[in-house]
């Protein structure tokens, strides 16, 4: 399907999407930073992230057009079109997640639920107390905050390159240019 392009402003990120958004970053930013200890509520919240991500992979079957995941699937395809395009310094703005916008939140999707799982592992007698295992979850949990800031960090370059407020659509679920 051929992504549709935002001429002016237009409603993009219906309420579970935003509402999803921010829930998952304070998550995510109260167990790294705040209750970092592994213990009760660390644990709590940790399966609160993994909840939220399995539901929006339901909602990327079942939601409104630009949460699917047929909407912006990163194909490899469209990934080439998209990074031409922006060579070339004439691309289009999707009205969704562009090409590389989608592989960030895959990516993102993925590494906390390898998070949540290496932490639920912690808690199981078989891997009680194994030292890797922990040293993995720190990792893992380490290479998320850093992608996380790649990806705020893009959200606010693009936006400014491409004249959308992408944050505030983020906030009221509707994309305009400037
Ligand atoms: C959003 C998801 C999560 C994030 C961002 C996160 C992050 C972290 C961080 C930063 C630490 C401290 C590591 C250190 O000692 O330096 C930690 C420890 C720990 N986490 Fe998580 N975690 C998450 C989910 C979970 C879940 C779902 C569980 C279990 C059900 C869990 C269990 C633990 C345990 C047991 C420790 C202590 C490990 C140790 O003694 O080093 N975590 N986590
Ligand atoms: C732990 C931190 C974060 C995680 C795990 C995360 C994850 C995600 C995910 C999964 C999406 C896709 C939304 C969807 O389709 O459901 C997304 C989109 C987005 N995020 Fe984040 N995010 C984080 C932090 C941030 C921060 C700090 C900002 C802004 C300062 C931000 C700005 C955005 C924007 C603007 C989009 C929409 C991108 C677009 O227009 O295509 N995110 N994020």
């Amino acid at each position: 399907m051929e992504q549709s392009v935002l001429i002016n402003s237009h409603p993009v990120w219906d309420r579970f999407v935003r509402f999803f958004h921010w829930a998952l970053v304070s998550c995510v930013a109260i167990n790294y930073f705040v209750l970092n200890d592994g213990k009760t509520f660390h644990q709590w919240v940790g399966y609160f992230a993994l909840t939220l991500v399995m539901a929006r992979i339901i909602w990327g079957f079942i939601g409104s057009r630009y949460a699917l995941f047929s909407d912006f699937f990163p194909t490899p395809g469209r990934v080439v079109h998209h990074v031409r395009q922006m060579k070339s310094g004439n691309h289009k703005i999707p009205l969704g997640h562009n090409p590389l916008g989608a592989l960030m939140m895959l990516t993102l999707l993925t590494v906390v639920l390898a998070l949540g799982t290496t932490g639920w592992m912690q808690t199981l007698d078989a891997y009680w107390g194994e030292e890797w295992l922990q040293n993995l979850h720190r990792f893992i949990g380490n290479f998320l905050i850093s992608l996380a800031t790649l990806h705020a960090l893009a959200a606010i370059v693009m936006g400014r390159l491409e004249r959308t407020r992408l944050i505030k659509a983020m906030v009221t679920g509707v994309k305009e240019r400037w």
